[in-house]
């Protein structure tokens, strides 16, 4: 049966598509996802950071229930509660001075709305990445991100005046420093792309993830983002962050950008905000947004009432259950447990991580990526019964993304099951 459906997708759905498992699904409830052969899996992949309040919560599915027994679609042609509610509680939500939002269906077309208003509002049009990112794969989010060459293979040329500074990756430092002789020369580089290449007034906006998620699961240091932050207020440059893989408490708050205790201009966010209902939003100042005149973007699909619906009842129920608390807790006791491990497996190069979107990087005995190594770990974690993916340019660092759900005796089961595949 499993391998029916396999060779029938593999008939009939473009091979540009890859999927990261051969498991056919059947069922998924909370961290479980069941297989149509009756095996049970923890899901540490949270379908793609996306299941944050755990597989088809049944608030969320009630309340879209609700909602398509109601008003399935509106295409723009009305107004409807439950868009209206959602903006409402995101602006409760997101981080200071983040107030309107607009509404389309996936994080790629959001960072395409976050890139369209900072252009259009600024009237400038450089734009400032970062090595390493992962921003999508339309023409304009592809050409932000660079986290590997071979997405943006064969599609050259891409989005012009966009400029890629190095993500603060400190363990393997792209300037060649080292965490106790830093002195944040990543940052410096930035700077000199604004003295030789582009100058200031001409960048429109500077997109980062808060933190680096495809890319590495990687943490920039705080004073990074806070500098960032002063840079484009004095130059008038707009921050965007892009939390569409870190947001929706993934790392233990609503957004990973406030761990820096600073705020964007301009957010995008997708994935976890409905439980896996396509939907996604671009969020921004009231001064910001107001300047994006009538028309000048537009959608069919996106802020669809059902999608919204889910998300209002996603956000309530991450609420209710103390979702962010559970995300810390759960996380730490992940992380010194991994650490631990690490003691007795060479092979762990770093563990690192904020709440639930920890990165374990695994390395050869001279430092090198061990990619090899996390493909046989994924197989034997596989058939134990656990999900895990791989991110990095490498592929060599395992991410640990459960669901926020996730108690610390499932992450301990989880964790044991990866200690034992560790072992060659
Ligand atoms: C940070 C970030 N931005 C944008 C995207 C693109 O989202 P989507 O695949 O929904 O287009 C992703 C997807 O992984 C992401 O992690």
């Amino acid at each position: 049966m499993n391998d029916d459906i396999i060779n029938r997708a593999r008939k009939y759905i473009a091979p540009a598509l890859v999927f990261h498992t051969e498991i056919v699904a059947k069922s998924s409830n909370g961290i479980y996802v069941e297989d149509i052969g009756g095996k049970v899996y923890m899901d540490f992949s949270a379908g793609l950071a996306t299941a944050n309040a755990g597989h088809c919560p049944s608030e969320v599915t009630e309340a879209a229930k609700a909602q398509m027994d109601k008003l399935i679609h509106s295409g723009c042609i009305f107004y409807y509660e439950s868009e209206v509610n959602l903006a409402e509680k995101l602006a409760r939500i997101t981080p200071e001075g983040i107030e309107m939002f607009f509404f389309s269906n996936s994080g790629a077309e959001a960072v395409e709305g976050a890139v369209k208003l900072a252009r259009y509002a600024t009237g400038r049009q450089g734009i400032i990445a970062f090595t390493g990112s992962f921003h999508g794969r339309t023409m304009g989010a592809l050409s932000l991100t660079a986290s590997s060459s071979k997405y943006r293979k064969n599609y050259h040329s891409l989005l012009p005046s966009v400029y890629h500074a190095p993500y603060p990756y400190c363990y393997r430092c792209h300037m060649g420093q080292s965490r106790i002789d830093c002195k944040t020369e990543c940052f410096d580089y930035l700077e000199r792309i604004l003295r030789y290449q582009i100058s200031p007034q001409e960048v429109a906006c500077i997109i980062i993830e808060p933190v680096l998620g495809e890319g590495g699961y990687i943490v920039p240091p705080a004073d990074f983002m806070v500098k960032l932050r002063d840079l484009c207020t004095k130059e008038g440059i707009l921050l965007i962050a892009d939390e569409v893989q870190s947001g929706f408490g993934r790392t233990g708050k609503w957004f990973a950008i406030e761990h820096c205790g600073i705020a964007p201009d301009i957010m995008t966010m997708a994935k976890g905000i409905a439980s896996g209902f396509p939907l996604s939003a671009v969020g921004a100042r009231k001064d910001i947004m107001s300047k994006w005149a009538p028309g000048a973007h537009g959608t069919t699909f996106g802020g669809n009432p059902v999608s919204c619906a889910a998300a209002c009842a996603t956000i309530d129920k991450i609420e209710k259950e103390s979702l962010l608390d559970n995300a810390i807790n759960v996380g730490l006791y992940a992380i010194n447990r991994l650490r631990t491990i690490a003691e007795n497996h060479t092979a762990i190069g770093d563990v690192r991580g904020l709440g639930l979107m920890i990165g374990v990087e695994l390395i050869k005995p001279d430092g090198s990526p061990d990619k090899e190594l996390l493909e046989r770990v994924m197989k034997r974690c596989l058939e134990n019964g656990l999900i895990i993916i791989e991110c990095g340019i490498d592929k060599n660092i395992a991410r640990i993304m459960p669901p926020l759900t996730t108690t610390e005796s499932e992450m301990k089961k989880a964790l044991d099951i990866f200690e034992e595949a560790l072992v060659d």
